[in-house]
């Protein structure tokens, strides 16, 4: 949530800054701003919108620096709006600042600077701790960097912030507490951001700073302190990431683009890990743990959103292969509910980003608690990631679109090999069964290369369907997170209300709804329900509902009692979900693209969640 930028070096920092910005502008779209210091006269421009607004709104501009910062915006303070845009100003003029995360008790201290005669300009949290600072920075007759230390002491809540000031003339100041910052070191230059894709074009060696750290930045030093001013060694990273892989490379959009990426996504994910020739399965973070989770009375799993659906997959996967209780938990509702943690639960934190702060929290107090925490997160290096005792990356590479499609097939595939390799150790699955799997998992990126090969008919059928105002989406078994997943694709990408259920949960309430104005998409590949949703299927048909299947290829009965039909090839039910999921991702693509949205970056929405 909210995307930041910094540059200090010899290049002129507008570029820099604004191409960062747009890389980032998945975390945040309702507005945009830089602030560029020259010659000790800080000068900020900022707007309501994406930053194609901004650009545009500074052509003529005098944008000369080497020196600057740039934020853009989800908002959470105030409404999107030009005055509520990043940068903030401080009261004097003095300091410029950016902001990712929420200030929680920025009422209190705004009340405080209110009764010493401070105006504001914004509806800002950030606008507060700014004056705040430079308050500080006044009454202690200090530096800004001693002025930020004491300030950050009396902070509740998160922050990555970037700090400049126009009595010096090249430095960045740089502060986090639950919200990411990466700095990439460059030969006479430093480039900080949220994540590293704004800086991966300049250098590949980064710096992950730490919660509680402040970051001095100059050209040719960087200076990490803890609050306590004892200095810290930066510890530097090399980034194993191409540019490419953050460019739409031909596709109208990074979703299309990362829908179709999934073969080669799904077998970077199973790549030296899956073996299936010696019928091995190599994770080094389930092997070095894996007593930990074959005597685990239970499992739970912590994430939100479709890192959350992939973990309600994650449950049926353990509990049968494992025989494994598994709780399947929102991070949100866990972290707040005092939940009972028993020693020698395992907990499992799954995350695209990493950097999802609810997920973080949770685990943060799960891990106060004494649990034994297992990330599986596709961002390297993340929060997330850092915290876990343990993981297994994703590495379904860089995630752009707002919706998530690749990470959650690489989610899933993670998934599926830990339940395989902790079931097969504990005895709890045959080793028939265990080899099967192994195959047909291995089989997966071809079979979803065979869906990809032609979506024309999903593209259609998005263009029939586009006017609806209701979607179900109805499962079972396995197929029912997904169901799941195709409801929350479908809402975001499209606006369209949907929602996913049980199919046979549906006839105890919301078969109300259907009539012949409501499509029905039934995720309906062979499974051992199959029978079952035959019937669910006639159900909705009697009800005069338009049935949209999701189908094994070859299967006779599913299609011919409905409307539109998108077929998937066979595979075993546990494995099934990575393929039935694709079509539903292509029909929320199109249905959006039909409506002339913008299906990168659906309104309301942020791709990396730093607030809770
Ligand atoms: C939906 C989507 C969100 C995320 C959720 C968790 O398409 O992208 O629901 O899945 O915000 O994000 P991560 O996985 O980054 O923790």
């Amino acid at each position: 949530m909210c995307g930041i930028v910094g540059y200090t070096g010899h290049r002129e920092a507008y570029p820099v800054i604004i191409k960062g910005l747009k890389r980032l502008e998945y975390r945040g779209y309702d507005s945009s701003g830089v602030a560029l210091l020259n010659n000790g006269q800080l000068k900020v421009f900022r707007k309501k919108g994406k930053v194609a607004e901004l650009e545009e709104s500074v052509i003529g501009k005098d944008l000369q620096s080497h020196i600057g910062i740039g934020h853009t915006r989800w908002a959470t303070h105030g409404e999107p709006s030009d005055r509520n845009a990043h940068p903030h100003q401080s009261q004097s003029g003095e300091l410029a600042m950016i902001h990712n995360g929420i200030i929680e008790n920025y009422t209190q201290i705004k009340q405080e600077l209110l009764s010493k005669g401070y105006h504001f300009k914004s509806d800002t949290d950030t606008e507060v701790l700014l004056n705040f600072i430079e308050d500080i920075k006044k009454n202690n007759d200090c530096g800004l960097e001693e002025a930020l230390r004491i300030a950050l002491k009396r902070v509740v809540g998160a922050y990555c912030i970037l700090l400049i000031s126009n009595d010096d003339p090249d430095t960045i100041i740089a502060a986090r507490k639950g919200s990411p910052l990466v700095i990439g070191i460059g030969k006479g230059e430093h480039f900080l951001a949220s994540d590293a894709s704004p800086i991966i074009e300049y250098t590949k060696e980064v710096v992950y700073v730490n919660d509680y750290e402040i970051a001095i930045v100059r050209p040719d030093e960087l200076i990490l302190k803890n609050l306590g001013n004892e200095k810290q060694t930066p510890f530097i990273t090399k980034l194993d990431m191409e540019l490419a892989a953050i460019e739409k490379g031909g596709y109208d959009h990074f979703m299309l683009k990362e829908i179709h990426e999934q073969p080669e996504a799904i077998f970077d994910c199973l790549r030296g890990r899956l073996l299936t020739q010696t019928g091995q399965i190599k994770m080094a973070g389930i092997e070095n743990n894996l007593d930990a989770f074959i005597n685990a009375p239970r499992i739970i799993i912590v994430a939100c959103g479709t890192s959350w659906h992939a973990g309600l997959i994650a449950e049926y996967l353990i509990e049968e292969l494992c025989r494994i209780p598994v709780e399947v938990e929102y991070a949100s509702e866990f972290r707040y509910r005092n939940p009972v943690i028993h020693k020698g639960d395992v907990i499992i934190a799954i995350s695209q980003s990493g950097e999802t702060a609810d997920t973080l929290v949770a685990l943060e107090s799960a891990k106060e608690k004494g649990a034994f925490i297992f990330g599986v997160v596709n961002a390297v290096g993340s929060s997330i990631a850092r915290l876990s005792h343990a993981g297994a990356y994703t590495h379904s590479g860089p995630e752009i679109g707002v919706a998530s499609t690749k990470a959650f097939t690489g989610q899933l595939a993670v998934l599926t090999m830990m339940a395989l390799k902790i079931g097969y150790a504990k005895g709890a699955i045959k080793q028939p069964r265990y080899l099967q799997l192994m195959q047909d998992l291995e089989a997966v990126p071809e079979k979803v290369r065979e869906i990809l090969q032609d979506t024309s008919h999903i593209q259609r059928m998005a263009a029939k369907y586009k006017d609806a105002t209701d979607f179900l989406f109805l499962g079972r078994g396995y197929n029912f997170p997904v169901a799941l997943e195709g409801a929350l694709k479908l809402k975001e990408i499209s606006y369209i209300h949907a929602e996913g259920y049980p199919a046979a949960e549906m006839k105890h309430g919301p078969i109300a709804l259907v009539d012949e104005k409501l499509p029905v998409v039934f995720v309906a590949t062979k499974d051992s329900y199959y029978q079952k949703i035959v019937s669910n299927v006639q159900e909705i048909r009697a009800r005069k509902g338009k049935v949209i299947a999701v189908a094994t290829a070859g299967d006779m009965v599913i299609p011919g009692m409905s409307d539109d039909v998108m077929f998937v090839p066979d595979a075993d039910e546990a494995i099934a979900p990575m393929l039935s999921v694709i079509p539903l991702q292509l029909l929320s693509y199109y249905t959006g693209l039909a409506k002339g949205l913008d299906v990168d970056k659906p309104r309301n929405l942020a791709k990396s969640v730093t607030v809770e």
